[in-house]
This record gives structure tokens, sequence and C-alpha cells, in this order.
């Protein structure tokens, strides 16, 4: 038996995912509204794609599984298909193959969204896995955030004019944590998820895991933490780093951060097109899995695993139970996290005392992605669904776990069990990490 939490009452099903439908073309709008259409065909990087290629992809995932897998609707226009499957075209392709316009992606887009909704309130919640609790309208809100979040790594990498802009995160709401890191015993815990209702394929089924005794930080490393090790030499010694590591930073020249550059004495970084002083009490972004990796053993301590991430972020040792967040059950709200895009940054670190874990560890959901010491792999008793593609292709040791969600991912793709990979090579996501020692 697993001791995981059972979910709160809460409005209904079809209710929350007319919301999460809603918010997520929200913010779809907010980011290829901000444009212009010259912007939205242009490819800012190879590792991106053209933002309008996103905008009607977004469409065709929904039309697939909620028009014509649920609703059993024939396709509206079978023969752009092929364009927006993410497995036939290399990002780096995308922006030859003949797409919709901007006009058009975004008149498909609506088109195809007036018929879900039709649907969503037409079609009874139950009977099938993919109907219950709302589960495919549940998981194609989720993948148009996961998009939003790419297209804002798009608006990061676009060279120009400020184009968005958001509040700064609030001062932090009490005292920093009186510790550096806490204690997290030794023993069993309930990693995974059987009964969140929207939790994808990979964070599945809830199980036993056992982990030793560790420290971990009680906030993410800083951009002044990291700067030390820029400064005390991080980047020449090769000691620190893994051999395919060192072998990345020598080929590229990288010395800092993705985004940093130095002035005189003093480090600078471009953020959504506009350059400032790199922010001390910021924890930092934009660093490979290899960078973390070396930071940690500079500091002689190292990643978390992904179970030990889990184990600070869910396990309440006073009562043996898995809560779906560090703070207990309750979705989120903004004293927990920052999440949503509210900011375009990351908040100080030490903020969101009302987020913390009952170990009094802050910040393990949103602001930074955090980079694990851990392979993507599938959980024992996996099953691939909806399809093979969501997860299970990609689990192996290429690609390296990172937890928590940054200031760009919405609540509603951000969980205590989200698991999020991506090769140790890239920069260009919001990550960062907290490190861990052994006890
Ligand atoms: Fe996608």
């Amino acid at each position: 038996m697993t001791a995981e939490a059972v979910r709160p009452a809460e409005p209904s099903l079809r209710e929350r995912a007319l919301t999460a439908l809603t918010a997520a073309r929200a913010r779809t709008r907010l980011l290829t509204d901000a444009v212009t259409d010259e912007d939205l065909t242009a490819q800012h990087s190879p590792l991106m794609s053209p933002l309008v290629w996103d905008l009607a992809h977004i469409g065709n995932q929904e039309e697939l599984w909620l028009l014509r897998n649920v609703a059993g609707r024939d396709p509206l226009h079978p023969e752009i298909d092929p364009l927006y499957d993410a497995f036939a075209h290399p990002r780096a392709e995308r922006p030859r193959l003949p797409l919709l316009g901007p006009a058009e992606a975004r008149r498909y887009a609506a088109e195809v969204r007036g018929r879900v909704f039709d649907v969503l309130a037409a079609t009874p919640l139950e009977g099938t896995p993919l109907l219950d609790s709302a589960f495919a309208f549940g998981m194609i809100a989720q993948h148009e955030q996961q998009h939003d979040e790419t297209m804002l790594i798009t608006h990061q990498l676009r060279r120009g004019e400020p184009v968005l802009s958001a509040p700064d995160p609030d001062p932090p709401a009490g005292p920093p944590p009186a510790v550096r890191e806490v204690l997290v015993p030794a023993g069993p815990f309930t990693m995974g998820t059987s009964t969140e209702p929207w939790a994808l394929d990979n964070e599945r089924p809830a199980h036993r895991r056992e982990t030793a005794a560790f420290w971990i930080d009680t906030v993410p490393v800083t951009c002044a933490d990291y700067r030390a090790f820029v400064t005390d030499g991080g980047y020449h010694e090769r000691s620190w780093w893994a051999p395919e590591g060192w072998e990345q930073i020598r080929k590229h020249g990288i010395e800092a951060p993705l985004f940093w550059h130095r002035e005189g004495t003093v480090w600078l970084r471009r953020r959504f097109g506009v350059t400032e002083p790199v922010p001390d009490d910021e924890p930092v972004l934009h660093v490979s899995w290899y960078e973390a990796d070396a930071y940690a053993r500079w500091a002689g301590r190292r990643l978390p695993t992904e179970a030990e991430w889990e184990k600070a972020a869910r396990h309440d040792p006073a009562t043996g139970r898995s809560t779906r967040y560090p703070w207990g059950d309750a979705d989120p709200t903004p004293a927990h996290a920052n999440l949503g895009q509210r900011h375009l940054r990351p908040a100080p670190a030490g903020s969101y005392p009302a987020g913390a874990s009952p170990l009094g560890v802050r910040q393990l959901i949103g602001d930074v992605w955090e980079w694990t010491a851990s392979d993507f792999l599938p959980y024992p008793g996996f099953r691939a669904f909806p399809y093979r593609e969501y997860s299970e292709v990609f689990f192996g040791p290429a690609h390296k776990v990172l937890r928590g969600g940054s200031f760009a991912v919405d609540p509603v793709a951000c969980r205590g069990t989200f698991r999020n990979w991506d090769l140790p090579v890239r920069r260009q996501i919001f990550a960062g990490f907290r490190t861990a020692r052994d006890a």
C-alpha cells in the first residue's frame, strides 16, 4: 500500500477543464499577439520552431485528441496533419515547411476550440480512460501550456526590443529560511501518483521508494552563489566537470550561464530584450545539467536524485503521507509559488514561505526548473497512455529529469509529481538547480 493524498473537493471537472482551456488560450494569444507576423513566421533559434508552428500545432493536437478521438469527428484539414507532427519534422526543419500563415493558424486554432467547447458540454466525462475525470481535456490544456512555455523560451531567444512585460515578484513575505540546508530522514515514501486525475503517464503509478538520509538546500542556488564558481575559475578546472560537459564548454567557449556577459567587472544578463545587472539574490537560470553538476562538485556537494527531490517536496515526516505539493494538498495560489508567467523572472531566493515543505524547503515549485541527478526512466508498473510518444520514447540515459516547474509553467502543468526531462546540454530552458549531500 502507498500513502497518497486524496484530492480535495473542488469545482466540477467540466468547469475545471473549461477554465484550464480558456486560460491556456489567453496565454497563447498574449504570446503570439505580442509580435509581428514577420516575427511569428521567423525562426529565432535553430533550437525552436517558428511561433506560428506552435500555434497551429496546438490546434492540431487539440483536434486530434478532442474532436477526432473523443468525439469521433472527421479531420478538418487532414492535409496539414503531417506538417504539425512533432516527430516527423525536427524543429530546425520546420520553417521550410508549407506552414499555415499567421491568420490561417489563428483561424484554425479558433475553429477547433469552438467545436471543442461543444464537445465538452455534451460529452459524459466517464466510461473510457480518456474521458474519466476529463483527462483528455486536462491533457490538452497542459499541452497548450507546455507550448506556451516553449514559446516564452522563443521570446527569450528572440533578438530585438522587448515586447512582453510583467510586474517583478514582491520581496519575500517574511525572513529567509533560518538554515541553508535541512536533513531529510532515511526511510520509505510514496513517489508518483495514482490518484491525481490529470497526472500524465510518466507520473504514474504511486509506488514506495526508499532513500538514505540526505541534506538538501532550503533554497535554489542563486546567481551570486553561481558567480562565485565562475570567478573562482570553475569553467577552467577540468576536475569539476563530467567529461562530456568539459568537452561541451570547451567546444562552444562557454564561460558563464547562457544570456550572461561581462562588461569590465560587472556581470550583465539579457532577459526578454532587456539588458540588466545579474541579480545576486535570484535563483540562477539558463545553466545546463553539466554546469549544475560541475557547480555542485566545486561546492563539495551533488545534485539531488529525482527521488530525493520528490521526497523533499511531498513527504510529510509527521504523517508519513505524500502530499500533492510541498505546502499540502491545496492547489497553488500566488502566495505559494511563482508560477503561470505572472512574472518574467524567478523571485528572490527565500521567497514564498507559505509554499515551504514541512521541513522548511522553499521554492521547490515554481521559479526555476531544477535539474536532478537522475536519468528519465519509467516507474515500476508504468503504462504508456494515451500514446507512446508522450514519454516512453524519451526514457533512457540520454535525458535528465527536471522537477518543480518555473515561473513560465502554469499551475495546470505543475505538481509535486510532475516530471520534465531534457538533454544535459540544454541551456535555453528556464532551468536552475539546488544541491544536496549524503548525511
Ligand atoms: Fe506538442
